[in-house]
């Protein structure tokens, strides 16, 4: 598990490693400047030329730096300060001083030659304001050169916080950032400006500076060991209970994913709880799982309630459709249970028509929208929220205390008390119809054994992802099937569960 920090709690981070501990900015400063240069040798890039484009702020002493150290190698270098000396920050100066000293060309403007590589130290996590005029200009030049392009820290113009594009921004192929990867690196579009991301320690700490704020974390596989031991006399029992409420007449399929997933993911008991016209098909197609059926035009009030207590853990909504007794099905379980409950799709709309139920529901709900039904429960438009998933989701977890978890290209999950896990892993071929029904049966059969909801979501959704680049790495991205990812949750915790 790793720390995602925003601007201020960078900043918090380096100056506190400079101001309390006492370690000079300028060791800081050289630090960052010879990871740069490691960076370089570890992708064995070959260039000669190499254009370092430098800001006034402390981004731009890193540059500084870098130049030298490239010049000392023996590399062609030229500096192209877009800055002033007068407004650079007393470590810049210092900088600019030293390659002074050693004649490195400085230019101005930018010049008409192209270079083996371009370097972008113009501004770092300090960008306070949309990039305009000539800063604008010149990003937008250096974008079309040829050569490889690194950014320094974070690609200008990239917004540390939430990934959005402050005007227009560096398209980097690398980017060498230091501590800790920025929240902005990681999602989009921020992504992929970042290009490929490098993280190099330089000895700056986050002791106790990152203050009481939520955090922003994301798993890596060694999180992985978070996914409950089995017990060696363990029974079906003791895996756990899973009550699936999915599936309408004309969609079985939702129900059967969920539930197989689930027994994917090492859960003891599935019971699928599905209109009665879905009898033969989830027998044929899970007959592992437990059935009860319903009927759509009867007062099945008692049988949900039944089936809730009977359950551990719940899964509600794939494939239910928005009918009338899909409305009662979803209140009479809001109502009723105090499980955790994962509430996905058409029950995620009906709670959409009647939010109230989110205040007075006593289940413990991990809700797992994609930004369609995240737009219908949030009243926003989808690009409102593409602005700020983060805080979109947060907002949301804080307003009804249950865990959000929106579903896009790095799905965010957010806890009750605002802590935020941006998941990394996954791919494109898991944009497929299906695959969210398979997210939910994870996250359900690791809350069955024992994970408690807080880290069953976040870890649910690292495993589904893995899943999918697991299948990937097998098919490709084409054609990948939502079947596939529940095979892959198998072999994803045979594999990293040693
Ligand atoms: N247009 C024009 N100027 C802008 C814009 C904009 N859109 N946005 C911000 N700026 C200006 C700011 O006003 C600021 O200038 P000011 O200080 O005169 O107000 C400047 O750009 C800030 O630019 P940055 O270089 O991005 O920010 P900062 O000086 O805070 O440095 C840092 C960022 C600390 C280098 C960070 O990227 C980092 O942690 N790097 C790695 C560690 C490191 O090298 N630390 C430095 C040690 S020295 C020290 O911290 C004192």
């Amino acid at each position: 598990m790793k720390y995602l920090l925003n601007s201020r709690e960078m900043k918090a981070c380096d100056t506190g490693t400079i101001e309390y501990f006492g370690v000079l900015s300028a060791v800081l400063m050289e630090r960052a400047a010879l990871s740069v240069i490691e960076e370089l040798e570890n992708i064995k890039l070959e260039f000669q030329t190499c254009l370092v484009v430098c800001g006034s702020g402390n981004n731009g002493g890193d540059g500084f730096a870098i130049a030298r150290l490239l010049y000392l190698k023996g590399y062609d270098v030229c500096i192209l300060f877009y800055g002033s000396e007068e407004k650079a920050t007393e470590e810049t100066r210092r900088q600019i001083g030293i390659v002074k000293k050693y004649k490195i060309p400085i230019v101005s403007e930018l010049p008409k030659e192209s270079y083996d590589l371009v370097i972008d130290s113009l501004f770092g996590i300090g960008l306070a304001r949309n990039l305009e005029g000539r800063y604008y200009e010149l990003i937008l030049q250096l974008n079309q050169m040829t050569g490889v392009k690194m950014a320094v820290d974070i690609p200008s113009g990239i917004n540390a916080d939430n990934g959005q594009i402050m005007g227009t921004a560096f398209r980097a192929d690398v980017t060498v950032t230091f501590g800790f990867a920025k929240i902005g690196q990681i999602l989009y579009p921020g992504a992929q400006y970042t290009g490929r991301l490098a993280v190099k320690d330089i000895g700056i700490d986050t002791y106790g500076f990152l203050g009481s704020f939520p955090k922003v974390k994301t798993l890596g596989q060694e999180d992985l060991r978070m996914v409950p031991r089995r017990p060696k006399d363990g029974n079906k029992g003791t895996f756990g209970k899973i009550l699936i409420m999915a599936g309408s007449i004309d969609m079985a399929g939702a129900g059967v994913l969920s539930a197989r997933a689930a027994y994917a993911a090492g859960g003891g008991l599935v019971r699928i709880f599905t209109p009665k016209e879905n009898r033969t098909i989830m027998q044929t197609l899970v007959p592992e799982a437990v059935l009860t059926t319903y009927d759509t035009r009867a007062d099945e009030t008692e049988k949900i309630i039944s089936c809730l207590d009977w359950a551990d853990v719940i899964v509600l909504g794939p494939g239910i459709g928005t009918g009338v007794f899909s409305k009662k099905m979803t209140e009479t379980v809001l109502k009723y249970t105090e499980k955790t409950c994962i509430v996905d799709a058409d029950a995620l709309n009906l709670m959409a028509e009647n939010k109230d139920i989110l205040n007075t529901t006593g289940a413990d709900l991990i809700i797992t929208p994609h930004l369609g039904e995240m737009s219908r429960l949030a009243g926003m438009t989808v690009a409102e929220i593409k602005e700020d998933l983060l805080g979109t989701a947060r907002k949301f977890s804080e307003t009804y205390h249950i865990i959000t978890v929106i579903k896009d290209v790095r799905t965010i999950t957010v806890l009750k008390d605002g802590t935020a896990y941006l998941n990394q892993s996954g791919n494109s071929g898991m944009a497929v119809a299906g695959s969210g029904d398979v997210l939910t049966g994870v996250i359900a059969a690791l809350a069955a054994q024992g994970c408690p909801p807080r880290i069953a979501a976040p870890l649910g959704v690292y495993i589904h992802g893995l899943s999918g680049d697991l299948k990937k790495s097998e098919k490709g991205e084409y054609g990948l099937l939502a079947s596939d990812l529940t095979e892959g949750v198998s072999l994803v915790l045979k594999e990293g569960i040693k």
